[in-house]
């Protein structure tokens, strides 16, 4: 989503926040439910000195979500230090802004993701593009680590050179190696050893190598937005001195295309993936440790 406006509303893995930019440019996101009435803290306005106030009875709030004036009353440092409303830890990388919402369900906020050095750089070197989908984030992950599907669902388009392949009997191999941020894979056709190379970053990042310099690589973040609906943006890093304008608009028609193939089926999928219920193929080995991270993902929870 774009983030258009200031203060601005934005849902999140079910959760309704509201993100706004301080005096010093700072993002900062909270829940977006005043402490004192409940109502949308979004609907407020941003003060010079860089607090949300609430449109309602004009309660101030700070970045980390400690009350700063409560109009009308006289209340002590330590009174308005106790109201709160309920902040997340965010940060901005690659012209993004990302909130860990876990901390909403009392959990220590994790350290930041270990995301590729592709992603470095000023948010001004990015293009983004964004569709929702009606599916469960899982399902858009996993569509973006498979290597079986391009030659049948993308055959009119990206898949086009791998579609003769597999209906004339070609084997995939697709290696799945471990590394400290997720895994990478390397699938090939072992007629034709053409390599192509997906990397997955924890939790929820795709890394598609279409060529090996930081542009050349198509970044794809499938955001939970509810159990039901999945944000799938796209992150390109633009050559130096590109018109950002006019490659946004070109990547974004393309994605389009490419995306609106994927988003048919997987919407067409019910739920969560779903180890037990479904049948795993040798192709399917970078889905299959997604699935495994994922089952103990969610094991290690309370
Ligand atoms: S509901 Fe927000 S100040 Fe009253
Ligand atoms: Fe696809």
């Amino acid at each position: 989503m774009e983030l258009t406006s200031n203060p601005q509303a934005v849902e999140i893995a079910g959760e309704k926040l509201v993100v706004f930019r301080d005096a010093g440019g700072l993002w900062h996101a909270l829940l977006d439910k005043c402490p004192h009435r409940g109502a949308a803290l979004s609907l407020g306005a941003v003060t010079e000195d860089g607090n949300l106030q609430c449109r309602y009875h004009g309660w101030r709030f700070r970045g980390d979500g400690v009350c700063a004036r409560v109009p009308l009353n006289e209340l002590t440092d330590k009174a308005l230090g106790s109201i709160r409303a309920a902040a997340m830890p965010v940060m901005e990388l690659a012209g993004a802004l990302w909130v860990f919402t876990g901390t909403l369900q009392d959990e220590p906020a994790p350290p930041p993701p270990e995301l590729p050095s592709s992603l470095q750089g000023p948010p001004r070197q990015f293009g983004t593009y964004s569709q929702h989908w009606n599916a469960h984030w899982t399902r858009a992950v996993e569509n973006f680590i498979d290597f079986a599907h391009p030659s049948y669902l993308h055959r009119d388009t990206i898949g086009a050179w791998t579609h003769d392949y597999a209906e004339g009997g070609a084997i995939a191999t697709c290696e799945v190696h471990a590394e400290s941020w997720g895994f990478s894979t390397l699938n090939y056709f072992t007629t034709a050893r053409q390599g192509f190379r997906v990397d997955w970053y924890r939790p929820n990042l795709s890394v598609l190598h279409f060529g090996d310099s930081g542009e050349g690589k198509l970044h794809v973040f499938s955001i939970p937005v509810s159990a039901a609906r999945t944000r799938v943006m796209t992150v390109r890093r633009l050559p130096p001195g590109a018109d950002t304008a006019a490659w946004s608009a070109r990547a974004a028609s393309m994605d389009n295309t490419i995306l609106d193939e994927d988003r048919v089926v997987v919407e067409s999928q019910d739920g969560p993936v779903d180890e037990a219920g479904e049948i795993s193929v040798a192709t399917d080995a970078p889905a299959v440790a997604f699935r495994r991270w994922h089952r103990q993902m969610l094991a290690s929870r309370p």
